[in-house]
């Protein structure tokens, strides 16, 4: 870095802002060499300031062009303001006054994608969380809200759709060959949520009616070849307007929501107020071309992102401290949403299979953080599985610890008392406690305490006195930001079974019971106990947790047989799998013999026997736990040894369980036409879990198997786990003309070539790094789309551990040439990718030495503010 090192920001230096500004008048005249834009902003002083005759210092990058600057009318020179890289600042101003500013930028040369830039040829916007001010100068901080009037100028001709946010008011046309349209947002919101779209664009219209009688309009806007990706979107748009209105009482407020799908997009998806804005990847769906997490996936960002119109639009963050004040509560609701359209227990499953995996990984690095950080450098790194995933796990614990009534009442409270304001998350706890009267102070920490925490458990029986008694003790390791710890309140969902696995009545007939951990070590006592009982800990996952309990493998088969909490049932076998597992990886690492102990066998024979479960289920029952799960639970990890032994299980199963796992694949293998049911999606995805069990034989006569599904299947998920099956076997001549008849099929359709550069990505073979470098020479790589590069780049270093750790630190020289050319185009994604490299403590010394190695390179350069902090702190 040879700037001045970029400097923190600290959440306990917030101010209020001086100034306030009560209404945002902005005119866009759109141009392919320029864009100006021309803002009239209505200020004054902010009556809750103590800084009295503070000047006024607007937010705004060096892109910016100021073309002309007027006080209430009157010209300043440049003698009347002062320009620094990120700010503008004007001394000596009246208390009330209007601004108005010209500025010039150039939305086409933006590879950034933060403010104003163009994909496709149609221009668009993201503004969280400080691309407004690469638009105009402004007061650009959530706490700085204003209502917005926005008219846009273009060229009929290329931009005949011409969108902001809130309601259109007024358009005409101009001699020129251009036409404008203005648009009103009533609701005040901070610049975060501005958001603006030009392009010739498509529109498939729908409408909901809400519960209060009014009629809103939904319109999507896509490119013209999209049209028949549609309906998903829509259909799901409407089940979360129904939904929010049922579970929340939350009603749309305007007359129109709107979504437009964008190519070129850093995130997922964006709420604009009225106007969300998605990475085409998270809104188009059509059978052929989506697979069914695919769909299921849409489904939860188009709910999520509608959620967000209370959850964060009409109550927003009062700073980005707060940023998960919106987004946990957020990924809860779209988690509860997704629950209750699709399976309960599988939609759980999922999501604390990433929260295990890559958000324990988060807290386990050197980017570890508090869901409400205390510093950033830059904000933009801090839209993490922390603030987003574990957030929404200290909501789910909220709502654990109050029961849904109660919680219901809080969310009223909170969205009553606060609507139309900038808040904390202490304002939302402190609505939750008022509205319910239980005390969450010590709760709190886990807002303000990084890491995750151990606990763990031990009992004894005591025949005579009939009881049994539970021993708890928590611990949390050390984070960059503290060392020691205070004990959390834990919600610890218990039940114990009898002998025949059927649950004990923990009183009132209660066969789950909370036990609140507040202290380091606590005991609990049940009475009333006739025999030994087994425990089934931390139900449904009920805080983000690592619990040990020293189960037997016996123990860990039964209650994968007999939980009632379906969660558990199926952590029982990870548990079963993951200890097998440890000690496989232990035994090939001293070079003994690889021998698989017949307990899992004898588990999965009964999963695939039982009829009586749910496909869904019994697909996620056998999925062994994953590489990064193994890895993230490692003291050191051993990427070869744990890809190694992965597919040794996989295959000592697959070779002891043919008969069944042949058995499910064709009882469950579609026949006649697609549907996209529940029904329908679990047996899909039984079957190809037992196909992806059986190609481990590489046994021609299953090759043939998994072409046949290839090359008939009428749906992308049946096609897509085949092709990923064939690319990555031995069957080399096959392979290659899997992967090529996929390509011919789908060139024309980026979002399926994405899928088709990740499947060779993510290829265990030795070659697979040469193909990613070839896949990159191809002219379809494009280095300024962020789906490409994590199609390919993100999917290679972030998901192909063992090619990616390979000894000779090609992986890593690979990934730090990547970020050091993307750091130049978009800063959020280089960083971003940076990732697997920030965990290179948990390595051997060897890799440790190769991955420091490339961090230090990307250092030795010029960085963004993004890189510079997630190398920077992983060199600390
Ligand atoms: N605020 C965007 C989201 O919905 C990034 O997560
Ligand atoms: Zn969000």
């Amino acid at each position: 870095m040879s700037k001045d090192n970029p400097r923190a920001i600290h959440l306990k230096d917030y101010r209020v802002p001086p100034f306030l500004i009560d209404r945002t008048e902005l005119h866009f005249e759109l141009g392919e060499k320029a864009t100006l834009v021309k803002s009239r902003l209505s200020m004054r002083r902010n009556p809750d300031s103590d800084e009295g005759d503070a000047a006024l210092q607007l937010h705004g990058d060096t892109s910016l062009v100021l073309r002309r600057l007027q006080l209430d009318g009157k010209d300043l020179s440049v003698s009347d303001y002062q320009r620094d890289d990120e700010s503008l600042t004007i001394a000596q101003l009246p208390d009330n006054f209007v601004l108005e500013c010209v500025t010039l930028i150039k939305p086409q040369e933006n590879t950034s994608l933060e403010g104003l830039y163009k994909s496709n040829g149609m221009f668009c916007t993201q503004c969280e969380a400080e691309g407004f001010r690469k638009i105009t100068f402004y007061l650009d901080r959530p706490d700085v809200m204003s209502v917005f009037t926005t008219t846009i100028v273009a060229n009929r001709q290329d931009y005949p759709v011409l969108l902001s946010n809130g309601n259109p008011v007024e358009q005409g046309e101009q001699e020129d060959g251009r036409h404008w349209c203005r648009w009103d947002d009533p609701f005040k919101k901070p610049a975060y949520l501005f958001a603006l779209v030009a392009g010739k664009l498509e529109q498939v219209d729908d409408s909901f009616t809400t519960q209060s009688g009014r009629e809103v309009a939904l319109r999507l806007f896509v490119e013209p070849q999209n049209l028949d990706k549609c309906d998903h979107a829509l259909a799901s748009l409407k089940r979360s307007m129904a939904w929010d209105e049922q579970v929340y009482g939350r009603e749309y407020d305007l007359d129109i929501f709107m979504i437009v799908a964008v190519d070129h997009f850093n995130m997922g998806a964006m709420e604009n107020k009225g106007l969300n804005i998605f990475n085409s990847s998270c809104v188009l769906a059509n059978p052929a071309t989506t697979t069914d997490a695919g769909f299921q996936r849409i489904e939860g960002i188009v709910g999520h992102e509608y959620f967000h119109n209370w959850s964060g639009n009409r109550v927003t963050c009062r700073d980005w401290f707060q940023l998960s004040l919106k987004e946990g509560f957020t990924v809860f609701r779209d988690a509860e949403f997704s629950a209750d359209m699709g399976s309960r227990t599988v939609k759980r499953i999922e999501d604390v299979s990433l929260l295990r995996t890559a958000q324990f990984a988060e807290d386990a690095g050197p980017m570890a953080h508090p869901v409400r950080p205390a510093s950033y450098i830059e904000i933009s790194n801090f839209y993490t599985l922390t603030v987003y995933e574990k957030g929404a796990e200290v909501v789910r614990m909220i709502h654990t610890l109050l029961g849904a009534e109660q919680f219901r009442k809080g969310s009223d409270l909170y969205f009553e008392r606060h609507d139309g304001q900038a808040v904390t998350t202490d304002d939302f706890i402190q609505a939750m406690e008022d509205a319910s009267g239980i005390d969450l102070g010590q709760f709190r920490r886990w807002y303000s305490q990084a890491g995750t925490p151990v606990v763990e458990v031990s009992d004894d029986y005591d025949a005579e006195q009939r009881r049994y008694r539970l021993k708890v003790r928590q611990h949390c390791p050390a984070t960059p930001e503290s060392d020691s710890k205070q004990p959390f309140h834990i919600p610890l969902a218990v039940g114990l079974l009898d002998e025949q696995g059927n649950d004990l009545d923990l009183g009132d007939g209660q066969t789950t019971k909370i036990l609140h951990l507040t202290e380091a070590e606590q005991e609990f006592v049940f009475e009333g106990i006739d025999s030994q009982p087994l425990p089934s800990l931390l139900r449904g996952f009920s805080a983000p947790v690592k619990l040990r309990y020293p189960y037997s493998a016996e123990q860990l088969v039964f209650l994968m047989a007999h939980d009632s909490d379906g969660f558990n049932r199926w952590d029982a076998g990870q548990r079963l799998a993951v200890d097998l597992m440890q000690g496989l990886i232990s035994d090939y690492q001293q070079g003994r013999e690889l021998v698989l102990d017949r307990s899992l066998v004898e588990a999965y024979t009964k999963v695939l026997s039982d009829r009586s479960l749910d496909p869904a289920m019994v697909a996620k029952l056998l999925l062994l736990p994953s590489e990064a799960y193994l890895a993230e639970l490692a003291e050191v990890i051993d990427p070869e040894a744990i890809h190694l032994v992965r597919e040794f299980v996989k295959r000592e199963l697959a070779q002891a369980l043919q008969g069944l796992l042949m058995d499910a694949y064709r009882h469950n293998r579609s026949e006649g036409d697609y549907q996209l049911n529940a029904d329908a999606i679990a047996r899909r995805s039984l079957q190809n879990a037992a196909l992806s069990y059986l190609m481990t034989l590489e046994q021609p006569r299953i090759l043939v198997l998994a072409q046949h599904q290839f090359a008939s299947a009428d749906n992308m998920t049946d096609q897509l786990a085949a092709l990923s099956l064939i690319a990555h076997s031995g069957f080399e001549s096959e392979r290659q003309q899997a992967l090529s008849e996929f390509y011919q099929q789908w060139q024309q359709d980026p979002l399926v070539v994405n899928q088709w550069l990740s499947v060779q990505a993510t290829s265990p073979r030795d070659d697979s790094l040469t193909q990613v470098k070839a896949l990159m020479a191809q002219p379809l790589f494009d280095l300024t789309n962020p789906n490409r590069v994590r199609a390919l780049i993100g999917a290679f270093c972030g998901q192909n551990a063992v090619q990616f750790h390979r000894a000779d630190g090609e992986g890593y020289r690979f990934l730090a040439d990547q970020v050091i050319a993307l750091d130049k185009l978009n800063p959020q994604i280089a960083s971003r990718l940076l990732t697997p490299l920030t965990r290179w403590k948990r390595y051997d010394s060897r890799r440790q030495a190769l991955m420091r190695a490339q961090l230090e390179r990307i250092m030795a350069g010029e960085l963004s503010k993004d890189s510079y902090e997630i190398v920077s702190k992983s060199l600390a």
